[in-house]
């Protein structure tokens, strides 16, 4: 079974509270007290200062802290153009104001599904819903997924292929220049990075007219090595940590520890909708994740046991793959 209601639907319904199943238990409501910050607080990475060689090793300095400080960084001149950046949004939005019939054939509960409309995280499982239309499709290598997006709105695949393209190069970069924080050669992994996959998560958050009882996406940290998020405006938290959980994320597991993998959620608000857009990436999907051999000695064993990031994925197939962990943050 498919079918649904989505949260747009809802709210072109004009109600004046949120359905009971949106209700989270009051302690995992968004004001609940657990610490936070919004993402104006994040640092700011200026990536044109890369290729300026007074300046490059300052700004891996500063990717480094901030991997390891907060594991979430904003970057500046990455070279996407704002055009292409706002043209996705806008192709996402003129997505989910299509009648339902058009995004519904799209419908599914599989996550293994290449291409998958959805709301909540997962309508058949999740037992609180949460405030979110979503699209998600694979999305590395272009050609071999780009027939299956949809065809409609009929920009879409053009403009969210352009998005796609631009954001793949913007990972590899970034992939690069982690790695050399770590002190690693900014090649380590080049194959399987080559290889890897990217999927994009567009998710689109109605205006919720109850907006302190419920969440856009609940607390999870990603599975993926990197994710890059574009949006039409703020909603996007990240939460300080202060505990361990299992099992770990690809990142967290290649840098032995060095840079966590860092829980955030989504939230909305009364006023507007937002968009999002992110851009999942991991390695290849058969390969064996294990530190780097350069960051494991005496005084830093390996944390992590081996294992490929399909391995990962089957001990953790209760969760939506493609995208993340929850997080019980009351733990
Ligand atoms: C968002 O900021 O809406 C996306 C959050 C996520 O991808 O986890
Ligand atoms: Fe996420």
């Amino acid at each position: 079974d498919t079918s649904f209601t989505s949260t747009m639907t809802l709210t072109k319904m004009g109600l004046s509270n949120v359905p009971q199943r949106f209700i989270l238990p009051p302690s995992q409501r968004p004001n609940s007290g657990h610490g936070h910050h919004s993402t104006t607080n994040l640092p700011i990475i200026d990536l044109s200062n890369l290729n300026n060689p007074s300046h490059r090793a300052r700004t891996i300095d500063d990717i480094s802290a901030a991997c390891k400080k907060l594991g979430f960084f904003q970057v500046i001149n990455h070279g996407i153009s704002t055009l292409t950046m706002n043209d996705a949004i806008d192709v996402a939005r003129e997505f989910f104001n299509l009648p339902s019939d058009e995004k519904m054939h799209l419908a599914s509960a599989n996550v293994h599904n290449p291409v998958r409309y959805g709301t909540s995280l997962n309508h058949m499982k999740d037992k609180v819903h949460f405030w979110r239309d979503f699209i998600k499709h694979y999305s590395h290598p272009i050609e071999k997924w780009i027939e299956q997006w949809p065809s409609n709105p009929p920009s879409y695949k053009k403009k969210m292929g352009e998005y796609t393209k631009a954001t793949y190069l913007l990972q590899k970069q970034l992939m690069q220049v982690v790695f050399q924080s770590l002190g690693l050669n900014p090649t380590y992994l080049q194959e399987d990075i080559d290889g890897g996959s990217q999927v994009m998560a567009v998710n689109y958050y109605p205006a919720c007219p109850q907006p302190e009882l419920a969440l856009g996406m609940p607390p999870h940290s990603d599975f993926g090595s990197l994710t890059i998020i574009n949006q039409s405006q703020e909603g996007l938290e990240i939460m300080d940590r202060d505990k361990k959980w299992h099992p770990v994320p690809l990142m967290e597991i290649m840098s032995n520890g060095k840079y966590k993998s860092v829980i955030h959620r989504a939230t909305v608000n009364a006023e507007n909708k937002r968009i999002s857009i992110a851009s999942l990436h991991s390695l290849s999907l058969d390969k064996g994740v294990v530190p780097a051999p350069e960051l494991v000695d005496e005084q830093h064993p390996i944390s992590y046991n081996e294992g490929s990031f399909s391995d990962f994925l089957s001990y953790i197939s209760g969760n939506d793959i493609t995208e993340g962990r929850y997080i019980d943050t009351l733990k």
